[in-house]
């Protein structure tokens, strides 16, 4: 998969409850080489759930995608990876297992980083994927589970032997959750260890984040998450930087708002007039813009799309009176 990531080498990294299309929309439309969908649990898709099924749908501009699966049964998995594949067909890029997930209500299912204790189980859900479908199978895992003993190269060396043709590394314990600061040095250690490609994943917030853990780790491709929730100029940045351009300069206060307004109306042709969701990103969207904490209440009580249309609007007055 080398020449594979040599053309998708910044990634939208999954995010379930904020990874959907339209959010993947706009990080593609921004730059994006690839996206990853939420995680989407086999068993719901094996119990025909249709709130599960909708987690495949694909975003207008997203000729590839990468299906991140969660399970913990390797014909389970196995199984919906094949219908995986059927459905998506050229749409699918590969499909991703998740073995780093730490949210309690998973790793007691024996699932996400539940599966880094239990190597043997990793193995043949990797193996079983792989024999079911053509397309490439790639895992995603932390530097550990237990803060201190860090299990990633052996981990991932497991993971190649199994027939995974690429891997991302989160380089934090399973532990930390989101906590503390993502080691870059285990992610340099599992490139150097395996033979397939390695994406780097932790802690880019600019630009230079991403050349700095590319320089550091020889990663293949870098990986970013919370940087993207309400910056879809981040991969913008991220891909000026890669080709030796001018980094563009952050949005304008008024472009940020423009923005969040297009990502409401997106969220609504999709969903209808209410779009609660976008809460959440519209609070991202004004992190830090003068006057945001004024308006967040008001935000967190939006419910429709005009209502988020009046806030907006409202935001937008006090830039143009302050003339930001
Ligand atoms: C809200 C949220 C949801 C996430 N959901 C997933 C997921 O579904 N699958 C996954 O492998 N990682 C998930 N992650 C982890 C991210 O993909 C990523 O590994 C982590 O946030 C570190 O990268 P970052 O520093 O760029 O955010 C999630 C993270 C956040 C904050």
């Amino acid at each position: 998969m080398y020449d594979f990531f040599r053309n998708h080498q910044v990634i939208l990294g999954p995010m379930a409850g904020v990874g959907d299309e339209v959010f993947r929309f706009l990080c593609l439309e921004a730059g994006a080489d690839l996206t990853y969908t939420e995680m989407i649990s086999a068993q719901g898709l094996a119990y025909d759930n249709e709130r599960t099924f909708r987690l495949l749908d694909l975003a207008p501009n997203e000729t590839r995608v990468a299906v991140q699966l969660f399970g913990h049964d390797p014909e389970v998995l196995a199984r919906e990876a094949a219908r995986v594949e059927e459905e998506l067909s050229d749409h699918l890029a590969y499909i991703d297992i998740n073995m780093g997930c730490p949210v309690r209500k998973i790793i007691k299912k024996g699932e996400g980083s539940a599966l880094m204790k239990d190597p043997d189980t990793a193995f043949d859900i990797v193996k079983s994927v792989s024999r079911a479908i053509t397309h490439p199978v790639t895992v995603k895992f932390r530097r550990g589970v237990v803060q201190g003993q860090e299990s990633a190269v052996d981990f991932g060396l497991r993971m190649q032997e199994a027939g995974a043709s690429a891997c991302a590394v989160h380089g934090r314990y399973a532990a930390q959750m989101y906590h503390g600061i993502a080691d870059w040095g285990c992610i340099e250690r599992v490139k150097e260890a395996l033979e397939i490609p390695v994406i780097g994943n932790g802690d880019i917030k600019s630009a230079h984040d991403a050349l700095s853990m590319i320089e550091q780790t020889s990663c293949d491709a870098v990986m970013v998450a919370r940087a993207a929730r309400g910056n879809p100029w981040v991969f913008t940045q991220i891909k000026a930087a890669l080709s030796g351009e001018d980094v563009p300069e952050p949005p304008s206060a008024k472009e940020r708002v423009a923005m969040a307004r297009r990502h409401a109306h997106l969220l609504a042709a999709r969903e209808g007039t209410h779009i609660v969701r976008m809460r959440k990103h519209a609070m991202w969207y004004m992190a830090g813009l003068p006057g945001a904490s004024a308006v967040r209440r008001e935000l967190d009580e939006c419910d429709t799309v005009e209502d988020f249309d009046k806030v907006f609007g409202k935001l937008e007055e006090e830039i143009d009176a302050r003339s930001l």
